[in-house]
């Protein structure tokens, strides 16, 4: 650190870092319409000069190309400063509506008003949608704009003599308006160095230059994966986030977490008046996602207006579900518990719980199954995949959760990606793995069945078909263990080199560690779909097994540092830290459902979540659902389950819910929010917790005080949550100071388990980007708004034995179920593999899922 002095005050800094941020950090004013902190300077707009004593060759100096130097005396306030800005301003608003930025009338003009000093103009800053929250407007207030030689009089100002280019409003997410650009630049750097993406560039020369995405055209037209990036940086109204342009104007901000995968990258909701969100900025308290989300975080909240939740509870009479009073729906429901549990005991029931709730709702369910129900039956629908997984890793390092970070990985030096395509599963861990191979010099080897936007920036990428990732992982070891340098793999079908290569780059890493010992050096990412088309828990605990030993071949006692699984949904981790699952011989999800069939449950509590969108055999589960003897959904939406539910009852959306989630690396992340009063009936916030605490008050004796404490309950559960509930600034094992390098045993030499292998044609079955989850809940038609996601992928080969031409139809059918799906004919998948988003046709894909494959027949479809 080194002492500055800034307008006569002495300040603290570090030298070399950058001065602009300096200034800003410290409280001092400085205009910066180009920079973006962190970023190399572009020096472009020239707001940001200031004074620095004995500067050479002079003293006026840009602030975001001077670094910090001993003794450095900066003046930002000076005259001379401040006419420069001024008059680059003036410049950089020739282009722009500039009428209200440089009027001193501006602070009393109110939307809607009449100008009255030039009432012909049609575009200013009061007719905006950034108006009151642009830092171009900032900039000008900041240094006095309205002082500069008054530009309107007698001047013609180009923005006004010139026909504004026309807005781009065609996709959902984001507006491009570039008549408002001020061609800082940011945008394209956001886009390139930080989402590394490229979707935007600079076009033209001279005075036609202009912001371009892709190759010129509409926005989703380009490779814009709509993450917000360049909204955020973006200083004027140029490119804004299209659902809240017009009402995102926030009088307040509250911190929350996207539960859109289980990275949970941190969020803050700008909340209206009536206690609405009305936008989404990234904040920093994830150190994984830091200033970063995805499609899927900023934009989640507005898939469903929340108007359109549900806030009512509903009872079926006949084949209609009919609205009740939440007084009389409690009654109905515990009173239905009650029956059930004495006249066919407490295991007739079955309690879901929902990988997209809080570990509050988690521990309230854990409760009402143990102490109130007193059932054994308590799972997720992922949970025993998740299971498969963890205790495979219980069993080789005593400890189920290892302890990898995931804010160490754009620091790994090599990368091993198991994942079908992590960009879209998992955006932000995709992000910092192209950090760290752009920033970090970091060699990636992917692993995966589907092309994805991690190819480009991989060193190797074996195209291996599902199911078969841990033959390849275990003859790596093994040939690792030999000291070979040959590598030689039953694997045929993948081509020799680009084994022999990978093979190559891992024993290197391995020669060279030897010699240093950096634990983080190593990311194996391990992000499986929830779903392979039938041995789904073999496949994946071969895959655990092999990743253990490959690791341990690699690193040896520090392996456990290095493997970071990522589970698709959000609270998963949270989920098992709650106790979610199976009590001692009680049934999991699938032998639940299975009991609805044999007669053991006959009743079925599921919280948020959707069986019939998520659930592998959907056929099956559906038939199920039809037959059982009472079904109680919660949930704040009226979806595809629900209608053929017994009981709806409401709960709050997730962003409207108090409480914590944990992260697939065990940080546990708080969300505040004052629920809006749409929430509130009969005197009580509408919530699971709430409603379900008043069923479980009527079920009890009627002379027992039910007391309960999320807090209480949450500690009994798991210790490891002793500093519930602010616990939001590291990882659990580190604050509870466990050991954090678990020594996995040595290498397994268990033989693999058997997963159906076969040369027939496999299903591939993921999550996608775009389509909502809750939306292809509700069978919405919105699902999928941007429409990238309406199509499957089948390899070359396979259309051609198929005479499938691209954009044509296929026919995926076994003895119970059909289904049409339009393919793109692409080497991007593998030979013997289509790829299925799994939520197209709300979720149709599911009923070929968890039987055997053999069985599926693939054909032409003649329409
Ligand atoms: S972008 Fe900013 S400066 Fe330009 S018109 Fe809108 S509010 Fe005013
Ligand atoms: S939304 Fe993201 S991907 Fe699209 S242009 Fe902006 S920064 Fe690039
Ligand atoms: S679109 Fe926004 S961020 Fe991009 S150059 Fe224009 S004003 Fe700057
Ligand atoms: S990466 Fe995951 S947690 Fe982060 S914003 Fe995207 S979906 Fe949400
Ligand atoms: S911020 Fe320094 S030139 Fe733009």
């Amino acid at each position: 650190m080194t002492n500055i002095i800034i307008n006569g005050n002495q300040v603290n800094a570090e030298a070399g870092r950058p001065l602009v941020e300096i200034l800003k950090e410290n409280g001092f004013p400085i205009t910066n319409l180009c920079y973006i902190d962190g970023l190399d300077p572009y020096a472009g707009c020239r707001t940001c000069v200031v004074e620095i004593e004995g500067a050479k060759p002079t003293s006026i100096q840009l602030s975001c190309t001077t670094n910090i130097t001993e003794g450095m005396v900066v003046n930002t306030e000076s005259n001379k400063t401040k006419e420069i800005r001024q008059s680059v301003m003036s410049f950089i608003t020739t282009n722009h509506p500039d009428r209200c930025l440089t009027c001193h009338r501006r602070v009393h003009c109110q939307p809607g008003e009449i100008c009255l000093r030039d009432d012909v103009v049609t575009h200013r800053c009061l007719t905006c949608a950034k108006n009151y929250r642009c830092e171009l407007q900032t900039a000008t207030e900041l240094i006095d704009q309205g002082e500069w030689k008054e530009p309107w009089i007698n001047e013609e100002r180009t923005y006004y003599e010139t026909t504004p280019p026309k807005p781009d409003r065609t996709n959902p997410f984001l507006e491009f308006d570039p008549q408002m650009c001020i061609l800082c630049t940011r945008c394209v750097r956001a886009c390139a160095d930080i989402r590394h993406t490229g979707a935007i560039s600079l076009a033209g020369k001279g005075f036609e230059t202009k912001i371009a995405f892709g190759a010129g055209g509409q926005v989703h037209e380009s490779n814009c994966d709509f993450c917000g990036a360049c909204i955020d940086v973006c200083p004027t109204a140029t490119l804004m986030e299209k659902p809240n342009k017009w009402n995102g104007l926030a009088t307040d901000w509250t911190n929350s977490v996207c539960n859109g995968c289980s990275m949970n990258c941190t969020i803050s909701y700008g909340i209206s008046n009536n206690g609405e969100p009305v936008i989404v900025r990234p904040v920093s308290i994830n150190k994984t996602s830091r200033d970063q989300i995805c499609v899927r975080g900023r934009f989640g909240y507005s898939e469903i207006n929340i108007q359109d939740r549900n806030f009512k509870p509903y009872e079926r009479i006949g084949d209609k579900l009919v609205s009740k009073d939440l007084n009389t729906a409690v009654d109905s429901v515990a009173k239905k518990l009650k029956n059930a549990i004495k006249k066919y005991g407490p295991q007739s029931i079955g309690i879901i719980a929902s990988p997209f709730s809080t570990n509050e709702d988690a521990a309230f369910l854990n409760f009402f199954a143990t102490d109130i129900v007193k059932t054994n039956n308590l799972d997720y629908i992922d949970g025993e995949n998740y299971r498969a997984i963890i205790d495979t890793w219980e069993g080789i390092s005593k400890h189920k959760k290892l302890p990898a970070d995931s804010i160490n990985l754009d620091k790994s030096k090599l990368i091993i990606a198991i994942a079908p395509d992590l960009e879209e599963s998992h955006q932000i861990t995709s992000l910092r793995i192209k950090d760290a191979v752009t920033n970090n010099n970091a060699t990636l080897i992917l692993i995966s069945p589907k092309w994805g936007e991690l190819k480009p920036f991989a060193k190797s990428w074996i195209q291996i078909k599902p199911g078969d990732e841990a033959i390849l992982l275990e003859e790596l070891t093994q040939c690792l263990l030999k000291d070979t340098d040959t590598f030689i793999s039953k694997l045929e079908y993948i081509e020799k080199t680009s084994l022999q290569d990978v093979f190559s780059i891992l024993k290197k890493f391995k020669q060279d560690r030897n010699q240093q010992n950096e634990s983080t050096d190593l990311a194996i990412v391990f992000a499986p779909p929830n779903y392979y088309v039938s041995n789904t828990k073999n496949i994946l605990i071969n895959q655990a097994e092999q990743i253990g030993n490959l690791a341990t071949a690699l690193i040896n006692e520090q392996a456990s540092n290095s493997i970071l699984y990522l589970p698709n949904e959000a609270n998963v981790v949270g989920l098992d830290d709650m106790n979610i699952r199976p009590i001692d011989d009680g049934l999991n999800f699938n032998e639940m459902i299975d009991g609805i069939g044999t007669g053991k449950i006959k009743c079925l509590i599921i919280h948020n979540d959707n069986p019939l969108i998520r659930a592998s055999n959907k056929t099956k589960v559906k038939k199920a659902l039809q037959q059982i003897e009472t079904l109680i959904i919660i949930d704040s939406t009226i979806n595809s389950a629900s209608k053929i539910a017994h009981f709806l009852l409401p709960d709050s959306p997730f962003y409207m819910k108090e409480g914590t989630t944990t992260n697939t690396s065990s940080y546990i992340f708080k969300h505040n929010f004052n629920q809006s009063n749409l929430f509130k009936n009969e005197n009580i916030n509408i919530n699971m917790k709430n409603i379900m605490i008043k069923i479980a008050q009527k079920i009890i004796e009627k002379n027992k005080d039910l007391s309960y404490s999320s807090e209480q309950q949450i500690k009994k559960l798991n210790k490891n949550y002793s500093k519930y509930p602010n616990f939001i600034s590291g990882n659990y094992r580190a604050i509870n100071k466990e050991n954090t390098s678990y020594r996995l045993s040595s290498i397994s030499k268990k033989k693999m388990l058997s997963y159906n292998a076969s040369n027939e044609t496999s299903l591939l079955v993921a999550k996608t980007l775009f389509t909502s989850r809750e939306l292809t809940s509700i069978g919405s038609l919105q699902s999928d708004a941007l429409n990238r996601e309406s199509k499957g992928m089948m390899n070359s080969i396979d259309a051609s034995n198929l005479g499938v031409n691209d954009n044509e139809k296929i026919i995926i059918s076994t003895k119970e179920n059909k289904m049409e799906l339009i393919v793109n004919v692409s080497d991007q998948i593998i030979k013997g593999t289509i790829f299925v988003p799994q939520y197209l046709n709300e979720g149709e894909i599911l009923s070929f899922l968890n039987q055997n494959k053999n069985e599926i027949n693939i054909i032409k479809s003649k329409n």
